[in-house]
């Protein structure tokens, strides 16, 4: 048995996978807090709590762990964790990511790491630490992603006595391709650190996570194998089999549009992100804030279910009698608008139906992911079809309505746990390949 983990920003997902068949046996499910700055411990309490909900790992060979990408651990020099980890979702490091393109060009910053940082990504979190509270920048010692940490964690390290015994399991954290390439100080074609950009942000050197190949492994203290793990998006379109000209659109807590790719992006205009994917190849993104919770919103406004929203949503006509809703409901990063608002426009006595409304929320939320399909095009990304995956792919509503704002035929996969599916798929190959 293999196990595969996703850690994502609301939850912790455990899978226990037949290494043979690819089936899963076993899941656990437990919460953690889900804001924008959270104490990583609670990832961490979560993660045993699955683990054990899942039936524990006394039989599991080997494992890896799928999370959140971007978030922001910083670790002081005994392996403490420095202050609550900035998430992706958290916008306050707005500025100290227009302060970095301003002083080294967006250009240069997309040549040199494959992204133009926006607030979400780890070296816009890094600055503004140094901008906002240079005390806990100066303690920090060594910078993580989630789930980088929550690997280290789960091999048995953790906080030590003293700096030299914390030196040394500082030296044990890794990652990998995919979420390092979600840092903005690490280059996907280079496959290198750029410490100089890591130095200027967090105003010292610190130490990163070693990143191992998509075959690598490493091991617990237990001796199971333990795979690279991967940022949460790369780690689905591995879960979900996507190949080359498979386009996978997840409408979660946050849109994501990507597609795997044999090249690599690089887009200075910022719309699409340059990130490496699991399995050792490209993974070009474009991430919208604003997806499932559109949904949501809406559907509380008109105090309706999912399927009561759908319901008015698709007996309306295509373009809602003119209304649009602009969901920038928690400011928008693609594009770039972190302190935009949602507006709801073309309003007549004619269009201001319950119906329209419904409408209007599900088309401005697909037109938001459908112009980052766009942009996928735009960087000669082949696209052949979607595969729409996460929470609001179940609406009827929206698998309706996809393939005419996407220009794409839509397929929608079975509900699954596919970022911890992907993890399982990881902790599989590592677990087949032959001693080292
Ligand atoms: C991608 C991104 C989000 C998070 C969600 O760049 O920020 O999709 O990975 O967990």
């Amino acid at each position: 048995l293999v196990m595969g983990v996703d850690s994502s920003t609301q939850s912790c997902k455990v899978v226990i996978v037949d290494a043979d068949t690819g089936r899963v046996v076993r899941e656990g499910r437990a919460p953690h807090p889900d804001g924008t700055s959270v104490d990583p411990e609670s990832w961490w309490t979560a993660l045993q709590a699955a683990i054990e909900l899942a039936g524990g790992m006394a039989d599991v060979a080997a494992w890896s762990i799928g999370g959140q990408q971007h978030g922001l651990v910083a670790l002081d020099e005994r392996g403490a964790v420095v202050r609550d980890a900035l998430l992706w979702n958290d916008t306050r490091s707005a500025q100290a990511a227009s302060d970095l393109v301003a002083e080294y060009g967006a250009d240069r910053l997309a040549e040199r790491t494959g992204l133009v940082p926006v607030a979400s990504f780890t070296i816009s979190k890094l600055r503004w630490l140094r901008d906002h509270e240079p005390e806990n920048a100066a303690r920090t010692a060594a910078v993580a992603l989630p789930h980088d940490w929550l690997t280290w964690r789960l091999r048995g390290f953790g906080p030590v006595a003293d700096r030299a015994a914390g030196a040394a399991a500082l030296a044990e954290l890794v990652t990998d391709r995919s979420d390092a390439s979600g840092t903005g100080y690490w280059s996907a074609v280079t496959g290198e650190y750029d410490r100089e950009l890591l130095v200027s942000a967090l105003g010292h050197d610190a130490v990163v996570p070693r990143v191992l190949a998509a075959d690598e492994w490493v091991k617990d203290r237990d001796g199971r194998r333990v795979a690279a793990g991967a940022g949460d998006n790369a780690a689905s379109a591995l879960g979900v089999g996507a190949g080359v000209g498979d386009v996978v659109v997840s409408i979660g807590t946050s849109g994501t549009v990507f597609a795997v790719s044999e090249t690599p992006a690089v887009d200075a205009t910022g719309t699409v992100a340059g990130f490496a994917s699991a399995d050792g190849h490209h993974l070009p993104l474009v991430c919208t804030l604003n997806a499932a919770r559109v949904l949501d919103v809406v559907a509380a406004l008109l105090g309706v279910d999912h399927d009561g929203l759908s319901r008015l949503a698709l007996s309306a006509e295509p373009g809602a009698g003119g209304l649009t809703l602009v969901p920038y409901f928690e400011g928008e990063r693609t594009p770039n608008l972190p302190d935009a608002t949602a507006s709801l426009t073309g309003l007549t006595l004619a269009s201001t139906t319950r119906e329209n409304l419904a409408r209007g929320a599900v088309e401005g939320m697909l037109a938001g992911l459908g112009a980052g399909l766009d942009a996928l095009r735009d960087q000669g990304v082949p696209l052949r079809r979607v595969l729409l995956v996460g929470g609001g792919a179940r609406s009827a509503a929206v698998q309706q309505i996809a393939p005419a704002v996407f220009g794409l035929d839509v397929e929608v996969p079975a509900p699954g746990e596919y970022v911890a599916l992907g993890a399982a798929e990881q902790a599989r190959r590592v677990a087949a390949a032959g001693a080292r």
